[in-house]
């Protein structure tokens, strides 16, 4: 039988102390300047008792920003409290990856730095898909994409050398690895698409290995620098997320993408295993899409890396039956987390989750509905 608490050790390097893995989720509570802070810490250390946390995604560079108030990783301030949180986590006996981001298109020039256009593989515009913004009078909330620019094909050469300088900032600021955000229709997966990107240049084209050149040589970058058991890929192969094009051939994609990968000894795969609708996050319906077994053994088969399930677990038995299936290692679970920070020992003992009110999801009232989560008890927790 699947023991959801039966330790790994990721990619031969990593220790994780379970199967469950916190899943990562922006909840915007950053100092001025995008800096992380002890609140954030508190929130991850209340939290590491996940096999593995992956955090919030982290802008690569203020040109990879496309909501208020997410951290980054490109200021001295945002690196030396990044240690706040890494210290903490490691503190209470967890892991923690960073995801790493660069949002494209899912930008609007009110946040781009000097108010660029936002970047993109071309200049097609996400018509239907909101980013989270001030507006004109200071207000926070959702406002349509902007236009993007294309960016050159130097331009691209040069992202790649940023992120390579992030991953040995991630590494000096305590984190066990990187996550790769190339799901939900971000930079990384805006050039995979096929039907978005119709570039000519090394980056584009017709062919799977031109549109996925990026995301590969951003991760050869990270191995470089990192060794792949500290390195992991999160996809959404059938996502339509932020005005994403259905790919006509999702299966070929995602097993060209699961070889190369696993070529390249990439610690895990991170698959969302459902369809989100476009809109915002508030208000997106979770609706079951899932890749079928049959794909996912052909996955499994290709790549021999750890591989994480998330999407809609709520429970011990869903998880494990999962598990179960012998095609993924890890589960991880994102809302769930939100209101149970000891999500884990809830799990463990069967104990009720709390569902968390969702306009206190993305807020600037610090710790409501952030660190303000009690665990299910230590007193009950010690007569049990
Ligand atoms: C508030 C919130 C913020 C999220 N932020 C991110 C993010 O920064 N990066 C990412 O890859 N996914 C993000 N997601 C998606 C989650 O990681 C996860 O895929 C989704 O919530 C489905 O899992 P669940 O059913 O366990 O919640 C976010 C989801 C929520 C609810």
């Amino acid at each position: 039988m699947a023991d959801l608490f039966e330790p790994l050790s990721l990619g031969g390097t990593v220790s994780l102390n379970n199967r469950i893995v916190m899943a990562p989720m922006t909840r915007t509570r950053t100092s001025e300047g995008d800096v992380p802070n002890a609140l954030m810490a508190t929130y991850y250390g209340q939290r590491a008792s996940a096999g593995l946390i992956v955090t919030e995604a982290v802008d690569v560079a203020p040109s990879s920003k496309g909501y208020a108030w997410t951290p980054g990783i490109y200021s001295e301030a945002q690196r030396r409290n990044w240690r706040l949180v890494t210290d903490e986590i490691h503190r209470k006996g967890g892991a923690v990856f960073m995801q790493l981001w660069h949002v494209g298109r899912m930008a609007h020039p009110s946040i781009m730095p000097n108010g660029e256009m936002p970047w993109g593989v071309t200049e097609q515009r996400a018509e239907h898909s909101d980013v989270f913004v001030h507006d004109a009078n200071g207000k926070l909330g959702y406002i349509r994409a902007g236009t993007p620019r294309r960016l050159a094909t130097n331009e691209v050469s040069a992202l790649v050398r940023t992120f390579a300088q992030v991953f040995v900032d991630a590494r000096e600021t305590g984190f066990d690895g990187v996550e790769l955000h190339a799901a939900n229709g971000y930079l990384f997966e805006q050039f995979m698409n096929p039907v978005l990107n119709t570039r000519k240049d090394r980056y584009g084209g017709g062919s799977l290995q031109d549109r996925t050149r990026f995301l590969m040589e951003v991760v050869d970058a990270a191995v470089h620098e990192l060794g792949p058991g500290r390195v992991g890929v999160r996809l959404s192969p059938f996502g339509l997320f932020n005005s994403m094009p259905a790919d006509p051939d999702v299966e070929g994609t995602l097993l060209y993408l699961a070889e190369e990968l696993g070529r390249r000894g990439v610690a895990y795969l991170h698959l969302i295993y459902e369809l989100m609708p476009t809109g915002n996050m508030e208000t997106a319906e979770f609706k079951a899409r899932y890749i079928d077994h049959g794909l996912l053994a052909k996955v499994r088969a290709t790549f021999p890396g750890a591989i994480i399930w998330c999407g809609g677990f709520k429970s011990r038995e869903g998880a494990e039956a999962a598990l179960e299936t012998g095609l993924v290692d890890l589960i991880a679970f994102g809302r769930p987390y939100i209101g149970n920070p000891d999500l884990a020992e809830r799990l463990r003992h069967g104990w009720p989750l709390v569902e968390a009110d969702r306009s206190t999801y993305y807020t600037r009232r610090g710790p409501l509905g952030f660190t303000d989560f009690s665990s299910f008890g230590g007193s009950q927790a010690a007569v049990l």
